[in-house]
């Protein structure tokens, strides 16, 4: 076991990315932001990851958001501000722009910063003690507009004023309900149905899940109709060995091995 607030695993083709400060309930100090930037780059250099799940050591948090012991001294001046929400934006990004599927993997606390980290992710797989709140308005500072619009595209914008206006506790339950959580399990069975399904991806064509990636990304950046890209992807899926070998495993009966990194 790390001692570091933030380290990586890899078993087969499966990387875990888990935050490791139990004790203060995996609040994300610089260290862990840059740890995260860090951390999503070498998974995506790694052409061996398939899968990269988000997940905490602490069983009674994913992460209590920013570390708010931190703010006096990142926000002593305007140039310090800027540079820390500059490195917050840049984990951000290099979570959602990973071009391999990511899973947030949720037990117990999944506030602020914590929740943003989650919603970066392409799935939530939580269990049963979740709880999911963003409370800017404890604090009387401004959400960015990048993470609410991505909690506004979730959940809806009025659900996603209800959650920032009123710092709303999200109960597991309800976080299904609303599609916060993709997917809710017993606390003993999270473990093992994030990595079935994990391993279900690393089977599957890669070309075809970043192609989902892409495609959805480019309808929530404003696409209503085909772009150059997503014509792109389409005609290079019909020329690639993928679609070759899923097409020939299905008409000779047996399981593709795919091959796209
Ligand atoms: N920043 C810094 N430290 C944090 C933290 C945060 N966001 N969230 C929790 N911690 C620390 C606590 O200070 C405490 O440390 P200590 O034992 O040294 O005093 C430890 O983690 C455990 O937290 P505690 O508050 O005792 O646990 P709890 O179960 O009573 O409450 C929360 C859990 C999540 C409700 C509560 O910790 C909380 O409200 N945290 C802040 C959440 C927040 O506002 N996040 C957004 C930041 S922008």
């Amino acid at each position: 076991m790390s001692n570091d607030p933030i380290y990586m695993t890899k078993t087969g083709e499966i990387a875990e990315i888990v935050l490791n400060r139990p004790d203060k309930l995996n609040a994300l100090n610089a260290e862990v932001w840059q740890g995260i930037i860090d951390l999503f780059g070498q998974a995506g250099a790694d052409d061996e990851v398939k899968v990269v799940i988000l997940r905490s050591s602490a069983p009674r948090a994913f992460a209590a958001g920013a570390d708010i012991s931190e703010f006096p001294i990142v926000h002593a001046t305007a140039e310090s501000a800027g540079a820390y929400h500059d490195k917050i934006r840049t984990a951000y990004d290099a979570i959602c722009n990973l071009n391999k599927p990511t899973i947030a993997m949720i037990r117990g606390v999944c506030f602020g910063g914590g929740c943003a980290i989650a919603l970066n992710c392409d799935l939530r797989y939580a269990d049963t003690t979740s709880r999911f709140c963003i409370p800017p308005a404890r604090l009387g500072i401004a959400y960015s507009l990048m993470e609410t619009k991505r909690l506004s595209d979730l959940i809806g914008p009025s659900r996603a004023k209800e959650m920032l206006m009123g710092a709303k506790v999200i109960e597991a339950q309800e976080a299904l309900a609303i599609g916060l959580a993709t997917r809710l399990f017993d606390p003993d069975e999270l473990e093992a149905g994030t990595q079935e399904f994990a391993q279900n991806l690393c089977n599957l064509s890669q070309f075809t899940i970043r192609a989902v990636k892409t495609m959805v990304s480019e309808i929530s950046g404003g696409a209503t109709d085909e772009t150059d890209t997503s014509r792109r992807l389409r005609s290079e899926g019909f020329q690639g060995a993928d679609y070759i070998e899923g097409r020939d495993a299905f008409l000779e009966k047996r399981k593709a091995s795919f091959t796209y990194r």
